[in-house]
């Protein structure tokens, strides 16, 4: 009895040999295992790496954009250009011999900024570059003219509230960071109609500026008057700013021809690599197809839509096929509040199991330097050992957090997620305005992005197990 209960065990440390066992019995890998696992995809990720930045595949996703974003131009939610977008899309992705291509309806909103301009008529004349907000209200047809006041926050307009009444509310507020900035942005209207104000002015989201304004979405609340807003440029805002200080009466003449319509149809573009042994499974690599209406939409998000679709191109062309599904979604609606991908997420939610990883590019396609990651620590420490295959482009930093709209349901529910981090010291010049074009975009650091790109959702995709969840 004791003699065969050794061999029992015997056979079991055998089968287990520099493997953990959990209490339930079941195998757990040792990190040296997955270490190894990982060091077997150092020809792959090479191979991936060479065709992506030196082979055949050079220059492609950028090549590739440059034909899209210059035939198509920008696509708003609802507009026409969207709808061509998604249908080139769709044609494109199924010439390139991907599988399951097809298109998941979805409700957009659909808002057209129309004719619009500013006027500065006091102290002297001057025309004022706006561009109205996402969702905003058009002024009557003649416009408003009335009296500014210049507040450098929110602070200071609660703390002036007497003086607001009646007035064109300018923010000139400092650009601190996005996420902090950007809240002049979304509540400038809703805070300056609070104290009365008839419309809104805001400062663009900028860290830079050649006198070019930045749109973007702000949104109304539903117990408070909604007024007309629109951002105004850096330099427009500094100006009155200073007038003001000195004492100066400001009259504006604004006049906006917005108008919301019913919301259209659009659709989220998906398109696959079936996986050979766990089809069921998947690794999701996205980006917006959406924009606004301004420049071409070529860096937000044309960089990491292209980049994701390349990351299946260069795996067919590289005759691979994971374990798992790889998946690209193109989203819609992403501008106005990642509207399809909420609808994805309350579509696909019942398999939440089979998401191993969402991934998003959606903050620019320059110089990369890693990969911004959202999971447990486990599953950060096999991501960290993926990250080591590229060490031939040298990209092989692991930030924490994730960060991705579109991503972010399946992130807060546990699914593993990774955004692409790259230099985006200048992605707030161009963001939202005339200059998001493919003039900002680098065939280099294209190919770059779409080598990490590759590598990661390829090697999570075929690797044996899973990410652990938290
Ligand atoms: C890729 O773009 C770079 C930079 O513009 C250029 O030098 C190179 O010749 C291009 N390669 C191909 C294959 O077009
Ligand atoms: C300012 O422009 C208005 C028309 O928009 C014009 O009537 C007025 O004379 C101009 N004022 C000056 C000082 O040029
Ligand atoms: C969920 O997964 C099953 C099995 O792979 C599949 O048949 C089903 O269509 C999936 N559901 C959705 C909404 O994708
Ligand atoms: C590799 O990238 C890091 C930043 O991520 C940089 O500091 C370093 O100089 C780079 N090394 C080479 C050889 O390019
Ligand atoms: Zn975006």
């Amino acid at each position: 009895m004791k003699h065969l209960f050794l061999i029992f065990l015997m056979n079991l440390l055998h089968q287990y040999a520099g493997k953990s066992l959990r209490r339930d019995g079941s195998s757990l890998k040792s990190f040296e295992d997955i270490k190894n696992e990982i060091a077997g995809y150092t020809d792959i990720a090479k191979a991936i790496i060479d065709l992506a930045v030196h082979g055949k595949a050079q220059n492609r996703s950028y090549e590739r954009l440059a034909v899209f974003a210059d035939t198509i131009g920008p696509r708003l939610s609802g507009s026409k250009n969207l709808e061509a977008a998604i249908k080139y899309m769709f044609s494109a992705l199924q010439k390139d011999g991907l599988e399951n291509v097809h298109l998941e309806p979805v409700k957009v909103p659909h808002w057209e900024r129309g004719e619009e301009f500013a006027v500065m008529l006091e102290p002297r004349n001057h025309s004022i570059a706006i561009l109205g907000l996402g969702n905003s209200i058009a002024t009557p047809p003649e416009g408003i003219i009335a009296e500014v006041i210049v507040v450098a926050s929110f602070d200071e307009l609660r703390a002036r509230a007497q003086e607001a009444k009646g007035k064109i509310v300018v923010y000139n507020e400092p650009f601190i960071s996005y996420g902090e900035t950007v809240q002049y942005r979304l509540q400038g209207a809703v805070e300056a109609a609070k104290v009365g104000a008839v419309a809104s002015l805001i400062r663009s989201i900028a860290s830079f500026s050649i006198h070019s304004p930045h749109t973007g979405g702000q949104s109304y609340q539903p117990d408070v008057p909604q007024i007309p807003t629109a951002c105004i440029t850096v330099e427009d805002a500094e100006m009155m700013s200073r007038m003001s200080l000195r004492g100066t009466k400001i009259v504006v003449h604004l006049r906006m021809g917005a108008k919301t319509y019913p919301d259209s149809l659009s659709f989220n573009t998906v398109a696959e690599i079936v996986g050979s042994k766990y089809p069921e499974q998947v690794v999701l690599v996205s980006g917006h197809l959406d924009s606004w209406d301004v420049g071409q939409g070529a860096m937000d998000d044309g960089g990491g839509s292209f980049i994701s679709w390349e990351a299946l191109s260069l795996i067919k062309d590289l005759g691979l096929r994971p374990k798992r599904t790889l998946r690209l979604v193109l989203w819609t609606g992403e501008e106005q509040g990642g509207v399809g991908a909420k609808q994805y997420y309350q579509l696909h939610k019942e398999n939440i199991s089979n998401f191993d990883i969402v991934m998003e590019s959606d903050e620019g396609t320059f110089q990369p330097s890693g990969l911004g990651f959202s999971g447990s620590a486990e599953a950060r420490d096999i991501v960290k050992e993926i990250m080591t295959l590229l060490q031939p482009i040298n990209v092989t930093d692991v930030y924490d957090p994730a960060d991705g709209t579109d991503i972010a349901y399946w992130m807060r529910d546990g699914v593993p997620g990774a955004s692409l981090y790259n230099d985006i010291s200048k992605y707030f010049w161009f963001h939202h305005s005339q200059g998001d074009t493919m003039t900002v975009q680098d065939p280099n650091q294209m190919n770059l992005c779409a080598a990490v790109w590759t590598v990661v959702s390829y090697v999570i995709a075929d690797m044996e197990d899973m990410l652990p969840r938290v």
